[in-house]
Order: structure tokens, then sequence, then C-alpha cells
């Protein structure tokens, strides 16, 4: 249900993968508002070098769904085979985030929506980019679109999950979508209600361990 009142803060510390959704749609000026909060978010030189394409019709969601199982399926036999060093609770907790990822696989197109990020590399100053390693910068204009859109989604009580693996399948989604030449995709967000409590309780790591004083390394008092 949809809860104006969640404050930011509750909305930032519950929004979490929420892999099991219904089939009920998404009525349109919810949509809208979703979109809307993506469309607030900043751009480096403001230049907005993002779009969405959203998918609604049901044999477009199937193909995507069907290069997103067979994604997941790799991604999935590889994170199991790493699970066998784990035990108790730490390996109870993993199964249960594969379990929703099959979920979510096996019900990829069963989403109310998808929401297809793309982004235009040409219209990005990637300050990044000329370094020997991997650039980051340019998706620094595309994910606080996305992560609006995710909160927002927490605000309306819509489950949502960031996903990212159908970049590995970008010219059939290409194809699929009729997606310019010179834009490129990077995430999926499938959205639907959720069918058990959606959003909620997150694990993370602490203040004290991500933020440093001063220099790296050296611990914060705030
Ligand atoms: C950049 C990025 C890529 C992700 N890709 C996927 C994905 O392809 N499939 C998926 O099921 N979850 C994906 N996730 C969701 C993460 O697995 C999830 O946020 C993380 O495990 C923490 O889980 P929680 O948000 O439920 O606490 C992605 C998240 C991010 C931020």
């Amino acid at each position: 249900m949809p809860n104006p009142s969640t404050s930011m803060y509750d909305a930032m510390s519950t929004q979490r993968a929420v892999r099991r959704l219904r089939t009920d749609p998404i009525p349109p000026e919810v949509l809208e508002r979703i979109l809307e909060a993506g469309t607030w978010a900043p751009s480096g030189g403001n230049t907005q070098p993002w779009r969405v394409v959203v998918v609604r019709e049901g044999a477009r969601k199937q193909r995507i769904a069907e290069l997103y199982q067979a994604q997941w399926a790799q991604y999935a036999a590889l994170y199991r085979r790493g699970l066998s060093r784990l035990s108790g609770e730490a390996l109870a907790k993993q199964e249960r985030t594969l379990a929703a990822g099959d979920y979510l696989a096996g019900h990829f197109g069963a989403a109310p929506v998808l929401l297809v990020y793309c982004f235009n590399p040409q219209l990005m100053a990637i300050t990044d980019s000329d370094l020997d390693r991997p650039s980051v910068v340019g998706g620094g204009s595309v994910y606080p679109a996305i992560q609006n859109t995710l909160l927002a989604c927490v605000s309306e009580g819509i489950g949502c999950t960031l996903t990212t693996l159908l970049c590995r399948e970008e010219a059939a989604m290409k194809e699929i979508l009729a997606i310019p030449q010179d834009w490129y995709t990077c995430a999926v967000v499938p959205l639907g209600y959720p069918v058990g409590k959606g959003h909620g309780p997150i694990t993370r790591r602490t203040v004290a361990q991500q933020c440093y004083a001063e220099s790296f390394g050296e611990s914060l008092v705030v």
C-alpha cells in the first residue's frame, strides 16, 4: 500500500531488493510519480544523459525475461559454487537470496513493468575515462536517477530490484527495444506490488566501517 508519509530516512533504510512481485498492474498515476522522482536526480553538467524505456507489453517482456533467465542461470551456478565455504545462518541467508533470485528470474516477464535504463556516453563528461582503471564516473549520471525511482517505489509500496545482468545481452536488448546505436543499457528494474512484506530491514556495513577521518583507514569519530 502507498505510504506517502514514509520519511526519506525510512525509505533509504528499508529499500531492499524485492524480487517476488505480484502481476497486478501499477496504476498510471503511481508509475508517473515514480518516474518523475527519477527525473529529479542530478547528473554531470545537468545533461541528464539517460532515458528509460517502460516495458509493459507481454511479448516484449517475455523476450527480455528469457534473456534474463539465461544470464541468471549462469550467474547463480557460479554463486552457488562459492557457497561451499559457508555454513549455518550465513549459508541460510545466501540460500534465501538465491531462492529469491531464482524466483525473480523465473517470473521476470510477469512483473507488470520493466524499466530499462539507457545512457548516451556522448552526453557525459566522463572525467575518469583516461585512467588506467575501470571508469565509474559516467554511471554517476545515471544511477542516481534509478535510486530516486527505487526510493519512490518504497513510498508507493512497490517492490523493485536494480538488476544489471542484462548488460551482457546489450545487443539483443537494443534490438528488442529499438535503442539507437549511440545509446546503451545499464540496468533493468522490474516493478510490481510485492508478494510478501516488500521493503524492510537491510544488512549493511556501519558508518564506522565505511567512513574514515581525514585520511583513508583512520577511524572516524563524528
Ligand atoms: C549495481 C547493482 C547491480 C545489481 N544487479 C542485480 C541483478 O542483476 N540481479 C539481482 O537479482 N539483483 C541485483 N542487484 C541487487 C543486489 O544483489 C542487492 O541490492 C544486494 O544484494 C543487497 O540486497 P538488499 O538490497 O536486499 O539488502 C544489483 C544491485 C546493484 C546495486
